[in-house]
């Protein structure tokens, strides 16, 4: 037995271990008889070594090898030589392993799938994770998260910060989305919950005079699913004490800056750019914009008002985005799919303009107001500009599907394809509150922890004044994704009891769900704000893939379902028993 004594990864032998004995352990990538030699390609997390089985030097193992099938495991040793034909396509494509030795460690039954084929769908990947992750991209995606993970730690430890755990067993907070329940045996009838982020225990730690605290964070959220989303994810999650807005982002900037340089040696500029809320929605039609490309936003309702056409015209808004040089690119195919695109977000349809002979609406505007429509626009017919208008009842509606209209223009461009640039942006100055029709109140946009704006704070006790009230709260926004939320807490007992009023929770509600940060408040709690970055989300984009699911060990499905082990599942009745607990209806 010589396993325990392996010498080298596969993937870590090279030319610098020629005539040199080494100790091989993997799984059988490949295996290829011809005739008198047989060929292992043996792999591990590092790589792929050939293993050469001869049978002048041992027909013991060259028997051996002959039986050998794909995915079993085996442990070989042998002399690396240099090969007759190198490989240019792999690392070790140099040399071979001339085995001397081998054992059969492991055998395996025939697998559903090649190990690293991308063709395979999702679900039987899914069912078979352990096997998935054998191949070297899922391979590469876990070191680049562990790297990631290393290189937040060290950061966050140089600058100060303390690592502390939460609890994961805790209590409902229904402020945000809807809670993991667990069931208690010992007290039936109440339920833990499992933590939708540590905000409140990282606030309380600031009151305990940790003053710099930080944790990679488990977070459970009942959720709708999209492809960025995870039911149970990872974050993080950092709060400083005695801190304003510009100390919170510049030392999370930093952290973000060396993580990039750090794992992939890429260099971020500091400061990264900074954008309110209102300047993000009006010039990009959404507060995570991608800012890649351009393609910006331009408000037509000005120059629509009296043109002549009765759909600009009886709209409350007309917005559109100019596509550079685009025009030849979008047939009259492209733009019918354009336009049901455009339905899909809800919109009635989408006007579009590559000069006076080829539009759907320049015949139905006078000549002054096409020119002004052209000139609004910044559309130039002569650069073979493609302006795509939506016209509609709720600016926000029209904001928003021209956002993922630009969006989708420059994916259909090519522009998105392999392009590693990282484009980072601050969002600040979010709204502080939102008005929620299914609850009919207002709801706090970020968490009812957030302070206002300084110069905000009067307009709380002005009627109709919620909506305008600005929050000390940021974003960090990288590509088009949302890569983590803060804001600067509410340090007063007082304003942060008026915030649970003004979200209309009654004193009882107020006192049973948060009465605990309130008592703490009392006894002393430092000016104090922090962040919560989604780590699934900045090694997906460090990645460069898109779905999230890659950059999970073992992640679920779009329907929270994880199909390897099988879970959720039905339990014993005696362990519903114990917890008290009677199922009314199955599915
Ligand atoms: P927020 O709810 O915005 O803020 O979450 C912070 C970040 O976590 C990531 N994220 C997710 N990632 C994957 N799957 C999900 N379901 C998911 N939900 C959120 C996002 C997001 O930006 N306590 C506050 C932070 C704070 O104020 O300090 C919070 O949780 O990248």
């Amino acid at each position: 037995m010589y396993y325990n004594k392996r010498t080298h990864y596969c993937g870590g032998i090279g030319p610098e271990q020629i005539g040199r004995e080494v100790i091989l352990c993997g799984w059988v990538q490949r295996q290829r008889d011809l005739g008198g030699l047989i060929f292992i390609d043996l792999r591990d997390r590092a790589g792929v070594a050939q293993c050469v089985f001869d049978h002048t030097v041992s027909k013991e193992i060259f028997d051996l090898a002959f039986g050998v099938r794909s995915e079993s495991v085996l442990c070989v040793r042998g002399e690396v030589r240099a090969r007759s034909n190198p490989n240019p396509n792999i690392p070790t494509g140099a040399v071979e392993v001339l085995a001397s030795g081998m054992e059969l460690l492991s055998r395996a039954q025939t697998p559903p799938f090649e190990i690293g084929d991308d063709r395979v769908s999702e679900p039987l990947r899914l069912e078979h994770r352990y096997l998935d992750l054998r191949g070297p991209k899922l391979q590469g995606y876990m070191r680049l998260r562990h790297d990631i993970t290393q290189s937040v730690r060290r950061f966050y430890d140089q600058n100060g910060f303390y690592e502390i755990e939460t609890p994961l067993l805790t209590k409902s907070t229904p402020e945000g989305a809807r809670d993991y329940l667990v069931p208690s045996r010992l007290y039936p009838g109440r339920f833990y919950a499992l933590p939708q982020s540590p905000q409140q225990y990282k606030q309380l730690l600031m009151v305990s005079g940790v003053d710099r605290y930080f944790q990679i964070a488990r977070c459970m959220r009942d959720e709708d699913l999209r492809a960025d989303r995870q039911p149970d994810f990872t974050q993080i999650d950092v709060e400083m004490s005695f801190v304003d807005i510009d100390d919170v982002l510049d030392m999370n900037e930093r952290m973000m800056a060396a993580v990039f340089k750090d794992v992939i040696g890429v260099d971020i500029p500091l400061p990264m750019k900074r954008m309110p809320y209102r300047e993000a929605v009006e010039r990009f039609g959404t507060d995570k914009p991608d800012l890649r490309f351009g393609f910006e936003l331009k408000d037509l309702t000005a120059v629509t008002r009296a043109c002549g056409f009765s759909v600009f015209e009886d709209a409350a808004m007309v917005g559109c985005v100019v596509i550079e040089g685009a025009a030849a690119e979008f047939t009259r195919k492209r733009l019918d799919r354009l336009t049901e695109f455009i339905k899909g977000l809800g919109p009635k349809g989408l006007a579009w303009h590559k000069g006076a002979e080829s539009s759907s609406f320049a015949k139905l505007l006078s000549p002054e107001a096409l020119a002004a429509v052209e000139d609004a626009a910044g559309f130039r017919g002569e650069r073979g500009d493609l302006l795509l208008a939506v016209a509609g009842q709720r600016p926000a509606l029209v904001r928003s599907s021209l956002g993922a209209l630009r969006c989708e223009c420059a994916k259909q461009l090519g522009l998105l394809e392999n392009n590693r640039s990282f484009e980072f942006v601050w969002i600040t100055e979010f709204p502080l509150f939102e008005y929620s029709e299914e609850e009919g109140r207002y709801v706090a946009c970020h968490h009812p922890f957030t302070n206002p704006m300084a110069e905000d704070i009067h307009l709380i006790d002005k009627p109709g004044g919620l909506g305008q009230c600005r929050a000390r709260a940021y974003d960090m926004v990288l590509n088009g994704y949302e890569l983590c939320s803060g804001s600067i807490r509410i340090h007063d007992a007082g304003l942060q009891a008026k915030m649970f009023e003004l979200l209309q929770l009654t004193p009882e509600q107020t006192e049973r769900r948060f009465g605990h940060i309130l008592k703490a408040f009392g006894y002393g709690v430092p000016p104090h704000g922090g962040v919560g970055f989604g780590l699934d989300r900045i090694v997906m984009i460090m990645a460069g893939t898109e779905n999230i699911r890659d950059v999970i060990a073992f992640p679920k499905t779009q329907n929270a379902v994880e199909l390897m082990m099988g879970a959720p599942d039905y339990v014993d009745g005696r362990q519903l028993e114990e917890l008290s607990i009677r199922v009314v209806s199955e599915q």
